[in-house]
């Protein structure tokens, strides 16, 4: 054979590296960490093995499991003790994220990132406050009664569930209230439209200008979040949540999404899920110059560790791979369940 050009030449050990494109370190990542004001022992999640709540008091703990992995990073959420129509236990001084907060900062040098969100916090489970009409179909039962229709019926009637506007305020006390207990970054994930913008004016008003704003920019209605809303306890009472994240059929409006949180101040920019948007990850690098991060969600992680209970997948193999093709496809950081099992491998 006369072949020239051999791509095998490149492959050998000790050159492989030398010319590998992308490299993954335990700094790009941020591993997820829930806290749980209701309970005083750690509990298991059963839909994400090695995950647990942790009570408040051990949040400082978990967050030095963590770091003694490699991981420098991590972002909170936060199960309330209580939940309401407002959800007003997402900025209380004494909510669970802001008390978990105060001991990881005291007692640690982790940076702490947390999610801005509301569905966690209201008893519906939306993320914002309802609009009239889904809320009156909540209130008098029509809501559970017709199950999945209601927020298609709110929908009809007023062109919204959720009322976008009127939880822009909350957002903001919500963001502020993270900064005053030490938040190093926040990150909203409400899918509203101006969030970035509420929560910079916010923050700068009461100079937290210091504090940037990771946006869940491209945040889709995806069926891959189905562990998480066990983890967090934040599943929508009725309806579902596809008139305010985004279509999974679009990939344009996620640059458009990107560019608004770009004018409205976003110093990071998010895609979410990952392994199924990794056009997205890729589209959005080249759209922008601002860090492109990538959420590898509770459902990846959940399917992975099913296919290797079955002995059907390597776990530490394909965790690796799939960290290592998120960066490829252009993301900078990778919040991913992964972050511990995966920089203990690097
Ligand atoms: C809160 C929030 C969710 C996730 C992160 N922040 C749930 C959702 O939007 O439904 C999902 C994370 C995951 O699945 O790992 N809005």
């Amino acid at each position: 054979m006369d072949l020239t050009r051999r791509p095998r030449r490149l492959r050998r050990d000790g050159l492989r590296d030398l010319v590998s494109e992308t490299t993954l370190a335990a700094s790009d990542l941020i591993a997820p960490v829930f806290v749980d004001a209701t309970t005083e022992e750690r509990i298991p999640i059963e839909s994400m093995p090695g995950h647990e709540r942790v009570p408040v008091n051990e949040a400082a703990t978990r967050v030095e499991e963590i770091a003694a992995t490699g991981v420098e990073s991590v972002i909170v959420f936060g199960i309330p003790e209580s939940k309401d129509a407002r959800g007003t236990r997402a900025w209380a001084d004494d909510g669970v994220v802001q008390r978990a907060l105060r001991r990881i900062t005291d007692e640690t040098d982790v940076f702490c990132i947390t999610d801005v969100c509301l569905c966690e916090y209201t008893d519906h489970g939306h993320c914002g406050v309802l609009a009239d009409e889904a809320r009156d179909r909540w209130e008098d039962g029509r809501a559970e009664a017709d199950g999945g229709a209601a927020g298609l019926h709110a929908h009809r009637e007023t062109g919204l569930t959720v009322d976008n506007d009127a939880t822009l305020d909350l957002l903001g006390k919500t963001a502020t209230s993270h900064a005053a207990a030490g938040a190093d970054m926040v990150a909203p994930s409400s899918a509203t439209d101006g969030m970035v913008g509420a929560i910079r004016a916010a923050l700068d008003d009461v100079e937290h200008t210091d504090v940037p704003i990771m946006s869940y920019a491209a945040k889709y209605e995806s069926a891959f979040y189905g562990p998480f809303r066990d983890a967090a306890d934040g599943a929508p009472a009725f309806g579902d949540r596809r008139h305010y994240q985004m279509d999974p059929a679009n990939a344009d409006e996620a640059l458009r999404e990107v560019d608004l949180d770009v004018d409205q101040g976003a110093d990071v920019l998010m895609v979410k899920p990952a392994l199924p948007y990794l056009d997205v990850v890729s589209a959005v690098d080249d759209r922008t110059d601002h860090p492109v991060a990538a959420y590898n969600v509770s459902g990846e992680y959940a399917m992975l560790h099913a296919a290797a209970e079955k002995g059907w997948l390597d776990l530490d193999a394909v965790a690796h791979e799939s960290l290592l093709s998120i960066k490829r496809a252009g993301a900078d950081l990778i919040l991913t369940y992964f972050a511990e099992d995966v920089a203990k491998q690097l």
